[in-house]
């Protein structure tokens, strides 16, 4: 089969590419609204570009109606975010603050999450997270009626069973994350990994 995501295609594109570029990990991301209430939303077109700077980034498109999104709206006033990340026992509660609230209402407040203090920036973290990555705003691209967030990770919190201050990584095995699949409610677990050596 050829699709044809310009064309014939095209008001698929969505499901087509969401369903093939999988597993996507998960940003849960906090962000301040002028009125002190703490946003927060899951974004899955987001990743890691690079580690010298570190950097990330994440993509809210707009609404149907053309507007953008909260985060979106309070990154750009506040020049930072924290992206909390997921694990299978936060999956449920990170889906149900994907509803559209309005937007001076907390879904930190109407899911009874608890947030923390962030270290660098004014923007709290959620608690619970196994771990969370304070950024400061590096740039906004706007991509048609999507736009890609740009964040200098400033600081990471993770939990202390997960960091081995000996080999100073990530247990990677003690972190259960878990990425979206196929759009809209797929997910997946992470916790059959496996081990390719690469070449010298
Ligand atoms: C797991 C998951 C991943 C999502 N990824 C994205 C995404 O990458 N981009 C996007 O615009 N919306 C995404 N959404 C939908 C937003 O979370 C949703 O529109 C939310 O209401 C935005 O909240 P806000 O207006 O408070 O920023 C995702 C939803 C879920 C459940």
């Amino acid at each position: 089969m050829k699709l044809d995501l310009l064309h014939e295609h095209a008001d698929r594109a969505y499901p087509i590419l969401a369903a093939l570029i999988t597993p996507r990990p998960i940003a849960w991301v906090t962000t301040l609204h002028e009125n002190g209430k703490v946003n927060a939303a899951p974004f899955s077109f987001f990743n890691m570009i690079g580690d010298d700077p570190p950097m990330l980034m994440f993509c809210p498109g707009n609404r149907e109606d053309g507007t953008p999104k909260d985060t979106a709206r309070n990154c750009r006033r506040t020049g930072e975010f924290v992206v909390n990340l997921v694990d299978e026992p936060l999956g449920e509660v990170m889906v149900r603050t994907s509803a559209s609230l309005a937007e001076d209402l907390s879904e930190t407040e109407s899911e009874g999450l608890a947030t923390s203090a962030s270290s660098t920036i004014a923007t709290p973290r959620i608690a619970q997270a196994p771990a969370a990555l304070e950024c400061k705003l590096h740039d906004i691209w706007e991509l048609g009626g999507n736009r890609m967030i740009i964040g200098l990770v400033q600081c990471v919190h993770v939990r202390d069973e997960l960091f081995d201050p000996v080999t100073l990584r990530i247990r990677a095995q003690a972190y259960h994350s878990i990425g979206r699949m196929a759009v809209p409610d797929w997910y997946c677990r992470t916790d059959d990994q496996y081990e390719m050596k690469r070449p010298r």
